[in-house]
């Protein structure tokens, strides 16, 4: 049944019903045809009718409209905001590997983690790193149900009615026995060609322009309006996968043919290696070609190919251990240093910046390089008036690598390095043997306060929508914060609301979802709690460690007063914990020896209530919640492995034995932990007993 079909106030439901079917159905296979394959099988004329077709039957049964109708590519209603979508799998990133070298220890450290000898063969996947930005797409039974942003990794956005407008995303995959769910995961991203279009479009219009094709694609899927996603011409490859059941078995390389099969895009120059020089010439290969793709890349991703070895090897933080992304050489430009100026970062660390006469550097427009620290600029001997060589290599910031010294001024001088803070006036000390001079200044110093409070308010910690980078300086101009709990003071202040809708920016509905945004962190994970403090080398990864040893708020807090205090047991047991070095314990210590950091944590907690750490996977594990220790060599899984394995498992690793300890699994030539265990009576498994534990 096509076009032909009765009149469309004629048909009764279940009839209209089963035509919607076949029209979404026969819509999308021409769609394939037409943007995939570049075959059409019938003329423009006749693929309108089918669509004036369905959006007839559309318009008369409203209940009917099917999630992959075709009416959806032009774009739905506008929304007011995104939902929030939680990853039922988190969305991960990728290691860097920026030559070579660093390939080559990322194979090693596979090779190590599983135990493999150099004689077997690691069978890897290379494929071009698009940039352009990460999207997961969910389909039950075959039909696309939701698709979201990849936000924080964990926290997405709902995009769905601009995905639904993107052509290469099939609204139904096309197979006759669809997996009940299958989350699609791949990159958005904008041809150059069309970038450029849509700038001159824009520019015409006196529109503020795009960058870069990847911010355009960004701004271009971040749309409350669906019409104008759909204006914009945005692609799609496919390249990884989210929850999916039946989970997904087998390779990397026979998945992706599925997704080709199932009607999606995926990149062409994705090739199967086995060898570090296969990957390092398919490397200068797809560089050397990568000015005449249409589309932006910034690296090549290798993945291992077999998915038993991926989810064996797993993932460190957000970045997964069995793939990479090897960039590609950084780009560069040469440009003139007009001024060289002083950032403070949160920790007080002064970072000299040199400002310069803009310049394109690979596509990107730059005016402000990194000079890193005092040594660096004396030993380049860099001024103000040099001219420059400026690089830039992915995302990393900008910076000075040389100087031409034919083109130096005459009467330029050596640039002298504060001595004091160049925003509170307070002396900025550099210790010996440390390259970074710090500001003494600080809950005095405001670069230290606005840092530490962008930090505060980021993505990785308390994460509030609507209070940025532009924001937060403005609310410590306007007085209106001073710490981290004012903003969850500020929302209840009326007279405070009230100041805040005078500030540019501002008003009543950006008060209101700010209100909103607030509300939603008055319960926070006991991680992100940590991380938000920022405290000297606590990030995201530290935080976890510390959050799940500890517990709880109550527990970590005591714990930290304590080894302050120069309890030795809180020490030991703070030092013991599997990863957590000596710098950081220092840190943790030095920072609860400040009353100030105490007071600025408790008035936070009574704002907040902290959730206990949720122990990973599941809690019925012979393992959860014990600690173990693992010592002497073992003969199946190498160390790393075996930590990864027992953290899933909901247990926690510690370097050495003492009474806390629950278990201790002993490999060959185990030496004083053994006999420590022994002595303690401190339960002991052999490497074939805790493999059987393990690996049921
Ligand atoms: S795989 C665990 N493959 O790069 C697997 N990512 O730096 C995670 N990206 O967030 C991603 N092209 O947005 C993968 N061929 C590719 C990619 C790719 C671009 C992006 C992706 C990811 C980011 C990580």
């Amino acid at each position: 049944m096509t076009s032909e079909g009765c009149a469309v106030d004629q048909l009764d439901p279940e009839d209209a019903a089963s035509e919607l079917a076949q029209l979404a159905k026969e819509i999308a296979r021409h769609d394939r045809l037409y943007h995939g394959e570049d075959a059409p099988e019938i003329s423009d004329a006749d693929y309108d009718a089918l669509r004036r077709r369905n959006q007839a039957i559309e318009a008369v049964f409203p209940d009917l409209i099917r999630p992959d109708s075709p009416t959806h590519r032009v774009g739905a209603a506008p929304l007011d905001k995104f939902e929030k979508v939680v990853h039922r799998a988190p969305m991960l990133s990728l290691d860097n590997a920026m030559n070579d070298g660093d390939v080559d220890e990322f194979l090693k450290r596979i090779r190590r983690f599983l135990s493999l000898d150099d004689r077997e063969v690691i069978e890897l996947v290379a494929e071009p790193k698009i940039d352009g930005l990460s999207a997961s797409l969910r389909y039950e039974n075959g039909i696309f149900v939701q698709g979201a942003t990849r936000g924080d990794g964990t926290v997405g956005e709902d995009i769905t009615q601009n995905l639904r407008t993107i052509k290469d995303i099939p609204l139904t995959l096309t197979t006759d026995s669809p997996p009940p769910v299958l989350e699609v995961r791949g990159e958005v991203y904008m041809e150059r060609h069309e970038f450029a279009a849509l700038n001159e479009r824009r520019e015409l219009a006196g529109e503020p322009v795009f960058a870069n094709p990847r911010n355009s694609a960004a701004g271009s899927l971040r749309q409350l309006d669906p019409k104008v996603t759909a204006s914009r011409a945005l692609r799609f490859f496919a390249y990884s996968w989210g929850e999916a059941e039946p989970l997904i078995e087998g390779s990397y390389h026979r998945f992706i043919d599925h997704l080709s099969a199932y009607g999606f895009h995926t990149n062409p120059l994705t090739k199967r290696c086995q060898t570090a020089a296969e990957l390092s010439a398919y490397h200068v290969q797809v560089a050397n070609e990568r000015h005449a793709l249409p589309y932006d890349i910034d690296g090549i991703v290798l993945k291992v190919d077999r998915i038993d070895l991926q989810r064996r090897l797993g993932f460190v933080g957000r970045a997964p251990r069995w793939a990479i992304a090897h960039k590609f050489a950084a780009e560069q430009a040469t440009t003139r240093i007009d001024a060289i100026s002083i950032q403070v970062g949160r920790t007080g660390a002064l970072t000299p910046v040199a400002n310069l006469e803009p310049v394109t550097v690979g596509g990107v427009v730059v005016s402000n390089a990194t000079l890193h620290n005092q040594d660096y600029i004396e030993t380049k001997d860099i001024r103000v008036g040099d001219t420059v060589t400026v690089q830039r290599a992915g995302d990393v910031i900008p910076q000075v690598v040389e100087v031409d010294l034919v083109k130096r001024p005459k009467d330029s001088e050596p640039f002298t390095f504060p001595d004091r803070c160049p925003f509170c006036n307070s002396l900025a000390i550099r210790p010996e043997g440390e390259a970074v001079r710090r500001c003494t200044g600080g809950l005095i110093c405001p670069a230290q306060i606005t840092e530490r409070l962008r930090h505060f308010v980021g993505r990785d910690a308390f994460d509030i929508e609507g209070v940025g980078k532009k924001q937060v300086p403005q609310l410590l101009d306007a007085d209106l914060i001073r710490g981290p709990a004012d903003i969850f003071r500020l929302v209840e202040d009326e007279a405070k609301l009230a100041r805040l809708n005078e500030l540019e920016g501002w008003g009543e509905k950006k008060i209101e979802n700010l209100k909103l945004a607030v509300a939603e962190r008055r319960k926070i994970g006991f991680d992100r709690f940590i991380n938000a403090l920022g405290i000297r080398f606590i990030g995201e990864t530290n935080a976890r460690l510390l959050a799940r040893h500890y517990g709880t708020m109550d527990a970590w807090r005591a714990a930290m007063c304590a080894a302050s205090a120069g309890d030795d047991d809180a020490k030991a047991e703070l030092a013991n914990i599997d990863g957590v070095g000596p710098k950081v314990a220092e840190a943790l210590i030095e920072f609860f020896k400040e009353a100030h950091n105490l007071a600025v944590l408790d008035d936070l907690a009574s704002f907040v209530e902290v959730e206990p750490q949720a122990e990973p996977e599941a809690s019925d594990t012979p393992f959860s919640g014990k600690t173990m220790v693992f010592t002497g060599s073992l003969e199946e899984m190498s160390r790393a492995e075996a930590k990864a394995t027992a953290e899933a498992l909901g247990a926690k690793v510690a370097g050495s034995v003492s009474k806390k300890t629950d278990y201790v699994v002993v490999g060959a030539d185990a030496g004083s932990k053994a006999k420590k265990a022994a002595e303690l009576g401190v339960p002991v498994l052999s490497e074939a007993e805790w493999l059987k534990l393990a690996r049921p």
